[in-house]
């Protein structure tokens, strides 16, 4: 656990906060207190665990001005109509902390309160020092006085449109402010409502690759620190400083350290108080041809800096990529490249748009805690759409069209959530989507391959949804030996014994909807509906397949 560093405040304020914090049990609803959600590994495996049990966050996010209460009739119908079970909403340091030291909460509050209502947890993004790579979020009388709270220096001297790492007024004031949140939710949510937080948003830089002030070049020309090295395998490398050690990655990864030295502070003091998990966001560098510093956001926590976030600030539990591709290669990559034996997966932004939707199946089978397709509320909308059940775009495409995916992904998971996640902490769930070019995947189960064919739709061919874009998606998980669980949608999934000899035959399909957690029977599958394999169409049906050999 990471040390807390509480000397920043005042006696006065801490009270006032004691008493406003109290004052918010106080009006609270007498509920059972439940466990503290957590992040876990066992077995090389991840779990986010909420009320005592593996959870797999089923999220939407609000777009970025969507935190106020006026605008959250715009919200909840959107949550609704997507059967997310998770909500990411951001918490502005601008609008709790409006007055220097004074912290209001009420907003905090109406949302959690609201969440309840509509029975969704929350995933809370705070908005602070770094918001996309600037200072943005930082209270108006900290914008006021830039000498103070100052920006970083870009290499032809002027101040960036984002703040310095090395900046310890405004770092002392992060810490202060996220940790009177913490602490405020500590004891008004009681119930967890709020499952995890994230710390900042998009940190790092655009337009400069570090800070070049002085001070900064200074730290840039010493020594690199030993654990730093050490966590990106050089521990037996002499003393070097950053140049020395890192070459042309020398300023960012020097700018990585910088953030996240920053970042993990006010994560660790915010944790002190109340561990919830934490993460932080990264906007990504291309997976596959990497461009060279200065093409993507610097300092953040991409793929190639992973390592020196982990040892920089250990209290953030996950570093998590904003995935805005729709090319399965690269999207695929970035789920490869941070889904890591010290990192869980977890997308915590991805692009809303209809075609990635089927990159959930993707990150699941790579045991993502959870999915969140970016902007799905109707802030946007002149009024809030008619719930359509629509799952193929209409003539004119609306917000519903675009939605309809990831409705009806977390449509067929929500109700088997618990078991999906605790099935994939077993190590016993596969996922995959659909790739263009692609025809078929297969996925190993010891002395069984599921294989999952793509397209066609006529005669003996797989579903396929009326469009040329790639929509099939699947999720296999072993039950039992000779026993598998089977669901997803425009795809057809079949069963070979990985014995050479041997045919597989269908023992009993059973055909059903999840409820609540229940899988209820509607009928057996048999004759043309096994024949040829087994077709997931656009119903949200699953599966319970008992196989046999000849
Ligand atoms: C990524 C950011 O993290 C979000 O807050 C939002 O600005 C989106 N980009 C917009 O596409």
């Amino acid at each position: 656990m990471t040390i807390v560093h509480l000397k920043h405040f005042r006696p006065a304020t801490f009270v006032a906060l004691l008493a406003v914090c109290g004052a918010a049990a106080a009006q609270q609803p007498q509920v059972k207190e439940r466990p503290i959600p957590q992040v876990v590994k066992k077995d090389g495996r991840y779990a986010l665990m909420v009320d005592g049990a593996p959870y797999l966050m089923l999220g939407a996010q609000a777009h970025n001005s969507s935190g106020w209460p006026g605008m959250l009739p715009k919200v909840w119908p959107a949550i609704e109509y997507l059967h997310a079970n998770t909500l990411e909403i951001p918490v502005y340091w601008e609008q709790i902390e409006a007055r220097q030291g004074q912290f209001d909460f009420s907003v905090v509050d109406t949302i959690v309160t609201q969440a309840r209502e509509h029975h969704v947890r929350l995933d809370l993004l705070w908005f602070g020092t770094w918001k996309n790579g600037s200072q943005h979020y930082m209270p108006e009388w900290m914008k006021a006085d830039p000498a103070r709270y100052f920006h970083l220096i870009d290499k032809n001297g002027r101040p960036a449109d984002s703040p310095s790492p090395f900046c310890t007024a405004s770092q002392e004031l992060d810490i202060r402010a996220f940790t009177a949140f913490m602490r405020h939710l500590k004891a008004f949510d009681t119930q967890r409502t709020v499952i995890i937080v994230q710390v900042e948003n998009e940190s790092g830089t655009w337009g400069s690759v570090r800070d070049y002030s002085p001070a900064a070049q200074k730290l840039f020309d010493g020594l690199v620190p030993a654990d730093v090295l050490k966590a990106v395998g050089k521990p037996d490398g002499a003393p070097a400083n950053w140049q020395e050690a890192f070459g042309p990655e020398a300023e960012v990864n020097f700018h990585a350290w910088a953030v996240a030295t920053y970042v993990g502070k006010v994560a660790a003091a915010g944790k002190a108080v109340y561990p919830l998990p934490l993460y932080a966001n990264a906007a990504l560098r291309d997976p596959i041809k990497p461009g060279a510093p200065g093409s993507y956001e610097a300092g953040g926590p991409t793929d190639n800096v992973i390592s020196i976030w982990k040892v920089a600030a250990p209290a953030i539990d996950i570093e998590s990529p904003d995935i805005y591709m729709n090319d399965s290669v690269a999207y695929l990559k970035v789920l490869e490249l941070y889904h890591r034996d010290d990192n869980p997966l977890f997308i915590p932004e991805t692009s809303g748009s209809a075609s990635v939707a089927r990159f959930f199946f993707s990150a699941l089978g790579l045991q993502a805690i959870g999915f969140s397709p970016f902007g799905l509320d109707y802030s946007n909308t002149p009024s809030v759409p008619a719930a359509a059940p629509a799952t193929a775009p209409a003539a004119a495409p609306g917000p519903q069209d675009q939605f309809a995916p990831t409705a009806q992904n977390y449509r067929l998971i929500g109700p088997m959530m618990r078991d999906a996640a605790r099935l994939n902490f077993e190590g016993k769930l596969q996922a995959v989507a659909e790739e263009t070019g692609t025809p078929s995947q297969t996925l190993h189960f010891g002395a069984w391959n599921a294989t999952i064919s793509y397209g066609g739709g006529r005669g003996g061919r797989a579903p396929a949804a009326n469009t040329a874009a790639p929509t099939g998606r699947a999720l296999v998980a072993q039950l039992a030996e000779n026993q598998f669980l089977v669901a997803g949608y425009y795809c057809r999934v079949d069963f070979r014994p990985t014995a050479a000899d041997k045919r597989r035959q269908f023992m009993r399909v059973d055909e059903g909807t999840y409820e609540n957690g229940v899988f209820k029977f509607i009928r057996i599958l048999n004759g043309d509906e096994t024949d040829n394999g087994l077709n997931l169409r656009a119903e949200p049906i699953a599966l319970r397949v008992s196989l046999g050999v000849y």
